[in-house]
């Protein structure tokens, strides 16, 4: 019917010609025919959402279509069957009019890059206990993995279409940009944290929201390593896009606003670079974000990651801590003795995560939190 009117309002411009005045006549006769059916279905059966339908006959015929709710609504369902390109392509449409006119509360996202289970899922559960309206989580699984949560946890339901990944390899980048672009879909989540199934939260969430929701930059590890393990992995193939004074090293755990994350997923400059000339012994993961996002957007870049993690122990892993290492003075050290720049201010908290915590450690992490070792 839209179409119609548009179609007679061109004519119109045009001069009426006969035709669409016949148009529009007809278009006028299926007017009151529907105006009539709607009233008397009202009679009938008084259902309500007729009513809106007669109320929109006093002025023919307009938006037949809904209004804002569906571009604001987030999916209802995390299952879909767009492909990454196409994922991608949806998730990099963004409003050009800044302000939102709506009531729009900043979430954040949780996006858990896992292998299948989350065995820590408890102890996340009490951390975000309490705040269903300021935050929202997606898995990505290897894909033959099925989550079974009850509905009452914050994980139910919340698994995204995945492939598999490999460490080091383009396909993990795969898998965070798919992780980001299907966070992007809820127009409400503001900051996106990237996390895997041993990591644990080290503050109450609203110390964690407010954090990050008043920081001017986005966490992502991004040095400038002049050694093998950093300029030495650099492929002079990538110049003059990519020069040797740009690139960068950096934790593959980001935390970053949603303008960073529509920077990640709409790139299509840097990934064939990168899936060309960084293949082990270049781990792509390590590099591709940190680079690209200093050449695109380093300003916005706090440079550093607020995921805790210990390479004191040496060697191509950082430690996992289990059952024995969860004490109060482990805590003491981790949150203990911070010292960061935080908004271009002196801080004393720097990290808001921390890996890598082995299954084992669940029982006495919450013995922690009972204790309020951990605050949440
Ligand atoms: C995706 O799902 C829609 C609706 O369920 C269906 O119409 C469409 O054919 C599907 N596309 C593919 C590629 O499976
Ligand atoms: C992070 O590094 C970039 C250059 O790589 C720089 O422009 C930016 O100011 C740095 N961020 C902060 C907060 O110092
Ligand atoms: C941060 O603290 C150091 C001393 O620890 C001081 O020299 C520096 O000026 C401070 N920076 C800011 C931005 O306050």
């Amino acid at each position: 019917m839209q179409s119609r009117v548009v179609a007679s309002e061109e004519g119109k411009s045009k001069g009426l010609s006969l035709g669409s005045m016949r148009l529009f006549v007809v278009f006028i006769a299926l007017c009151v025919v529907f105006s009539v059916i709607s009233i008397y279905t009202i009679k009938h059966f008084g259902i309500k959402s007729v009513v809106t339908t007669m109320s929109s006959t006093l002025q023919p015929c307009v938006e037949e279509h809904g209004g804002l709710e569906q571009w604001i609504k987030p999916p209802s369902n995390l299952i879909h069957n767009m492909s990454d390109s196409e994922l991608l392509w949806r998730a990099s449409l963004v409003p050009k009019v800044k302000r939102y006119p709506f009531r729009r509360v900043p979430k954040i996202a949780f996006m858990f890059l896992t292998k299948g289970p989350l065995p820590l899922a408890p102890l996340w559960e009490r951390f975000l206990k309490g705040h269903q309206r300021l935050f929202t989580v997606y898995i990505h699984p290897f894909p033959s993995y099925q989550a079974h949560f009850p509905p009452s946890s914050a994980f139910y339901k919340r698994q995204i279409p995945s492939q598999i990944a490999a460490w080091g390899k383009m396909s993990m980048c795969d898998a965070e940009r798919r992780l980001v672009a299907n966070a992007l879909l809820d127009i409400s989540n503001e900051w996106f944290i990237l996390l895997s199934e041993s990591c644990i939260p080290l503050y109450k969430f609203s110390t964690v929201y407010n954090y990050l929701l008043k920081s001017k930059f986005s966490f992502v590890g991004a040095f400038d390593d002049p050694g093998p393990y950093g300029r030495g992995r650099y492929n002079p193939n990538m110049a003059p896009l990519v020069d040797i004074t740009k690139w960068r090293k950096g934790s593959q755990w980001f935390e970053v606003n949603r303008k960073l994350a529509v920077s990640i997923v709409e790139d299509t400059a840097f990934y064939p670079k990168f899936e060309q000339y960084c293949r082990p012994a270049c781990y792509v993961d390590e590099h591709y974000f940190p680079t690209m996002l200093t050449i695109q957007a380093g300003g916005a870049l706090a440079n550093r990651s607020i995921t805790w993690v210990d390479w004191s122990r040496g060697g191509a892993h950082p430690a996992t801590f289990g059952k024995s290492d969860i004490t109060k003075e482990f805590f003491d050290r981790v949150l203990g003795d911070q010292k960061c720049i935080y908004n271009n201010r002196n801080s004393s908290v720097c990290v808001l995560f921390a890996r890598k915590f082995a299954p084992s450690a669940l029982e006495p992490l919450l013995e922690m939190v009972n204790s309020k070792v951990l605050d949440f």
